[in-house]
């Protein structure tokens, strides 16, 4: 596992979805269903993307009682995803009961990663929402240390971050990081955005690519564009 292109599949429908797949006739990229997918076409349209040969970040953040966490991921983790999430917040106690409810029987399960502070989170709303008075920095990184204690596999994390969760974390701790645009592209309603090479020569393990896919004109060529500016070029 490691260094791949995910492609967030923020339609809709299940319509919508399988016929932006269906573009793809040599390739099957790893792709990230989103709420609003899921919640829509619900646990069957995990089964459709996976039938069809593709791998699948449930992107569902999860954050409840430990116990009522457990039981959804193994249910999550029946669905043969590849990566989960939840929220960091939840606390150890939760991350650590989230991981044994995706345990399957056999001792395998999906990897399990961690949302930290939201970016849509800054600091004047964590001080007074959540009365955090450290900064947005801190806070990440203690929620990253948190995950990893938990034994979680990574974080999901701004490439800005990425780096800096390495070396506290250690480099086989996973960064998945969204918020990626081409240099020549329009970076939409994302502040702090990298292009897919400097994500990766900042040690982002995946990047998670949205519009500059799926809104381009060929989004086919976006893709294999993406994957060659962050697999190839070293
Ligand atoms: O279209 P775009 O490339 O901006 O899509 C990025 C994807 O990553 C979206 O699904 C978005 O919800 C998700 N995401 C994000 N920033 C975060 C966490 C998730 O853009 N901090």
């Amino acid at each position: 596992m490691g260094k791949d292109v995910i492609i967030a599949c923020d339609f809709p429908g299940k319509e919508q979805t399988l016929s932006f797949l269906d573009l793809f006739k040599e390739e099957k990229p790893f792709v990230k269903i989103g709420m609003e997918l899921f919640y829509a076409e619900g646990p069957e349209i995990v089964r459709e993307i996976k039938k069809r040969g593709h791998q699948i970040f449930l992107d569902l953040k999860l954050h409840d009682i430990p116990n009522t966490v457990k039981r959804a991921m193994a249910v999550l983790s029946s669905l043969d995803a590849d990566i989960v999430n939840l929220h960091a917040g939840g606390t150890i106690p939760m991350m650590e009961a989230a991981l044994e409810g995706l345990t399957r029987p056999d001792g395998t399960r999906p990897l399990l990663i961690a949302v930290t502070m939201l970016t849509s989170t800054d600091r004047e709303t964590m001080e007074r929402d959540l009365l955090i008075k450290a900064p947005i920095e801190e806070t990440v990184m203690h929620y990253a240390m948190n995950a990893k204690k938990a034994g979680l596999d990574g974080v999901v994390c701004s490439p800005l971050e990425a780096g800096k969760v390495h070396e506290i974390c250690g480099k086989d701790f996973l960064t998945v990081t969204p918020g990626v645009r081409f240099a020549d592209g329009d970076k939409g309603d994302q502040k702090r955005v990298m292009t897919p090479a400097q994500a990766k020569l900042i040690g982002s393990d995946y990047i998670v690519v949205g519009r500059p896919i799926t809104a381009a004109e060929n989004p086919v060529e976006a893709y294999k564009r993406c994957v060659r500016e962050f697999k190839d070029q070293s």
